[in-house]
């Protein structure tokens, strides 16, 4: 399996405006694959201005916040390049596409990094942190798992909060638990969420 680097991807479209995505990037020889489904307004970014910056962040929100409509997270320019980074990223890299293997689901991005920076130290692990990063991905995938799978994965997701949570992490939890409800109260109603 390849190693994959769960990451706050920018992007920009021609007229500048700037997009923010959770993409999990994958590891390739110097480089990172970036493989957006479509459709995503990622992958119409990169088909116009084919950089973007892969945010290295420890903000459980702000996973949590992309998911659940609440994409309004400040970003910060960078001298030399048209996409900004997060502001509230620990580092983050500036990928060039070189090459794209085109596929009718998910195209994949071959990015060569250009440059790399870091802006805060890295603090240390945190169960609470994992825990959203793994709800996040479950949100996205909702209508594709059976409701016991859902409450099976939240009763073991729910232990490291309780024990380990901070006002962040409890909030980005709260963002993804209320999406949760909502499509398990309308689980009658199938194919609401085709995100594999
Ligand atoms: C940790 C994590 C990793 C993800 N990785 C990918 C990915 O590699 N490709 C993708 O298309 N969506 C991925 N998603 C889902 C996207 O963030 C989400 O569907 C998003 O809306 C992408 O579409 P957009 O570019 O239009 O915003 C991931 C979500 C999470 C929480």
């Amino acid at each position: 399996m390849p190693y994959i680097r769960e990451s706050i991807i920018t992007t920009v479209d021609k007229a500048g405006r700037v997009h923010i995505a959770p993409i999990g990037i994958i590891a390739k020889d110097d480089g990172w694959i970036i493989a957006p489904f479509r459709p995503s307004a990622t992958l119409d970014n990169l088909s116009q201005v084919p950089f973007a910056v892969a945010n290295y962040t420890d903000d459980a929100r702000i996973f949590a916040g992309c998911l659940t409509g609440r994409k309004d997270w400040p970003t910060v320019p960078l001298d030399g390049f048209a996409v900004p980074r997060l502001e509230a990223t620990l580092a983050h890299s500036v990928l060039e596409v070189v090459s794209i293997d085109d596929d009718a689901v998910r195209p994949r991005h071959f990015c060569r990094v250009v440059a790399e920076e870091t802006h805060a130290p890295f603090t240390g692990f945190n169960r609470a942190k994992a825990a959203v990063l793994e709800l996040a991905i479950l949100v996205s995938r909702l209508g594709m798992l059976p409701p016991e799978k859902i409450d099976a994965e939240i009763a073991y997701l729910t232990i490291a909060i309780d024990k380990t949570a901070g006002p962040h992490e409890q909030e980005a939890w709260d963002w993804l638990m209320e999406r949760v409800t909502d499509h398990l109260a309308n689980a009658a109603a199938p194919g609401t969420e085709v995100r594999p």
